[in-house]
């Protein structure tokens, strides 16, 4: 695993930017892994201003969101697509017909997870997934207690999660108690993980994925088993880690992500 330590959030976004940017210029086609919540915004807001300043393509790539909110339509301003669309698709040359998500309005939820799979497959797999981290070490929707084998299906959220996730709703009644999320055997396949993190109230989520056991009580953890995760976290987020001071040597004397 690499773990890039860097001294502010928008410091995370521009080596996630980096990341993502070197993947889509070296394949144009590139299928992209997409997270929605606070900390892959200011890789988003980076990979905007490339676009734009820099002429930065999606125009051939194709996104598969992590996971979505189970029971309210697509065009709700909490649901992820939405979210994603508002934060990074709209302001860049991706198609809306290569943006997928889970389908978390399916009648039949069952279905709709198996196809998002197919989907996947049928892409060629994703060569890069971004990835947040919940404060209690879920990624995508995984909770804690997820089959680190899991694919794709229906999760009930974790009160804490729902209370994490509270501030985007206009209460805590309102945010919904089932989600479909990419399992974690679904996102391990990926052929690049990515994890951005930032602030103080990840430090010990981080922690524990880049250092405790793996372990499904921690979902994040699930990223030691990986062979190519790269971890971008600010000094905050870095705090908990014990060694820290060893991967920031490692980062002064060789910039390994720049060779991604
Ligand atoms: C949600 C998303 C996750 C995300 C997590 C952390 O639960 N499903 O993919 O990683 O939030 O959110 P934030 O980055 O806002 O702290």
């Amino acid at each position: 695993m690499e773990v890039v330590i860097v001294d502010t959030p928008e410091m995370v976004g521009i080596v996630g930017a980096d990341i993502v940017e070197r993947v889509v210029r070296r394949h144009p086609s590139a299928v992209l892994g997409l997270a929605t919540g606070s900390s892959p915004l200011s890789t988003y807001r980076e990979l905007i201003r490339r676009h734009l300043a820099d002429g930065l393509s999606f125009r051939t790539t194709t996104c598969f969101l992590l996971d979505e909110y189970v029971g309210l339509p697509p065009d709700h301003p909490c649901a992820y697509l939405g979210f994603i669309a508002r934060e990074f698709t709209r302001h860049v040359d991706l198609p809306d017909n290569q943006l997928h998500a889970p389908d978390g309005a399916a009648e039949n939820l069952v279905a709709a997870c198996d196809n998002y799979e197919r989907a996947i497959a049928a892409a060629g797999g994703v060569d890069a997934q971004l990835l947040g981290i919940g404060t209690n070490g879920h990624i995508g929707f995984n909770e804690p207690g997820s089959s680190l084998a899991s694919r794709t299906r229906v999760k009930t959220l974790a009160t804490r999660t729902r209370q994490d996730n509270a501030r985007f709703f206009s209460s805590l009644d309102e945010v919904p108690r089932h989600v479909v999320t990419q399992g974690i055997g679904t996102i391990l396949q990926a052929r690049h993980l990515l994890l951005v993190a930032s602030g103080g109230a990840k430090a010990e989520a981080v922690a524990a994925a880049v250092e405790g056991p793996v372990a499904a009580i921690l979902p994040a953890s699930a990223l030691q088993l990986h062979p190519h995760a790269t971890v971008v976290i600010d000094d905050a987020a870095a705090s908990r880690l014990r060694n820290g001071d060893y991967y920031r040597q490692t980062f002064a004397d060789k910039p390994a992500w720049q060779t991604l």
